[in-house]
């Protein structure tokens, strides 16, 4: 049996901007996806997930080979497209697989759940059936199914997802590792509302080309935060970059991705002490992050949840995606 596990992430700046090759710095976070990969007897291949609610489905190798895979749900298409893409590649996909896929990451929040699955899976895929790859190969595989979940993903996800630690990101020029130490708590707050990363971003999309002179100096603007947020974090400078995170924190709300849960939130999270909050991912409810130290977490944690979010703790995590082989 082969096992892999990718992390979520936050985005610490540049959300949306990215998509129009901006700057953005993007962490990964101690919360992961597990994927269970192993060969059985028949000629199908079962997905198992706990992710929104436990089940299971089989679906036959030739209907994913032949990429007959549209008529499944919206939840598992992504992962079928990931098995044809292999399939058609490396001609492998000649026996049955048992998949079984666990997430401790809050789905469609922001946090990257999806692109963790994707890039696990593809890991494991690719482990299973010994193929030499690399982390360029597993983001490569994942993307086509953030491809089909998201529409037009700037790829920042997988990309962090599966090299884990901090990294600043431009969609036409690749990432940059940021060698910086951050070990202060990174708390998530979670509104109970649901969007779609896809519908977010072409509402921003929208607006942009409505208003051309004006968003240009608006995205503008981001590039100076990051280069300043990068500074911060080679000084530790935990102030400054939660000043930082407000800004663009005001940035993005004039986007329109912000909402009133999330306001409140971000509020809640700042006037309980934290050097700093904002929305992270494609907003519209989803996820907000406050940086803090460890001395005022507990009344942040304590103020995201009176105000109706669901808090968690996290941390940055250096670890990308692994992938293991182990006896059952
Ligand atoms: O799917 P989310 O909520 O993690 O958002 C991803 C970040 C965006 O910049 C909004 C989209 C993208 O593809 O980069």
């Amino acid at each position: 049996m082969v096992v892999a596990s990718a992390p979520a992430k936050v985005i610490l700046f540049g959300e949306h901007f990215v998509v129009e090759d901006k700057f953005a710095i993007a962490a990964a976070i101690n919360l992961r996806a597990k994927v269970f990969a192993d060969f059985n007897d028949s000629n199908f291949i079962s997905i198992s997930s706990d992710i929104n609610s436990p089940n299971t489905i089989k679906i036959p190798i030739n209907m994913i080979i032949s990429g007959d895979i549209h008529r499944y749900s919206p939840s598992i298409t992504p992962l079928l497209l990931i098995l044809h893409e292999f399939s058609s590649k490396h001609h492998l996909l000649d026996r049955g697989i048992d998949i079984s896929i666990k997430s401790e990451i809050p789905m469609g929040a922001g946090l990257g759940s999806s692109a963790a699955v994707f890039v696990a899976f593809s890991a494991a895929i690719l482990k299973l059936y010994n193929v030499k790859f690399n982390l360029y190969d597993v983001i490569e595989l994942a993307s086509k199914g953030e491809s089909l979940a998201h529409g037009k993903p700037s790829g920042i996800d997988a990309t962090i997802s599966a090299f884990g630690g901090i990294l600043l990101y431009r969609r036409s020029q690749g990432f940059n590792r940021l060698n910086v130490k951050f070990n202060a708590p990174i708390i998530l707050g979670i509104t109970p509302e649901h969007r779609s990363t896809a519908d977010m971003v072409n509402k921003v999309l929208k607006l942009k080309y409505k208003y051309p002179s004006i968003f240009n100096l608006i995205y503008d603007a981001n590039d100076k935060i990051v280069e300043e947020a990068i500074n911060a974090l080679i000084s530790s400078d935990i102030n400054r970059l939660g000043e930082l995170l407000n800004i663009s924190h005001g940035l993005l709300s004039s986007l329109g991705i912000s909402t009133l849960n999330l306001e409140r939130l971000i509020y809640a999270a700042r006037n309980a002490g934290a050097y700093g909050a904002k929305v992270t991912g494609a907003g519209g409810g989803g996820a907000i992050i406050a940086i803090s130290n460890e001395s005022t977490v507990s009344s942040i944690l304590k103020a995201i949840n009176d105000n109706g979010g669901k808090a968690i703790i996290s941390y940055i995590s250096d670890y990308g995606v692994n992938v293991d082989e182990c006896s059952n």
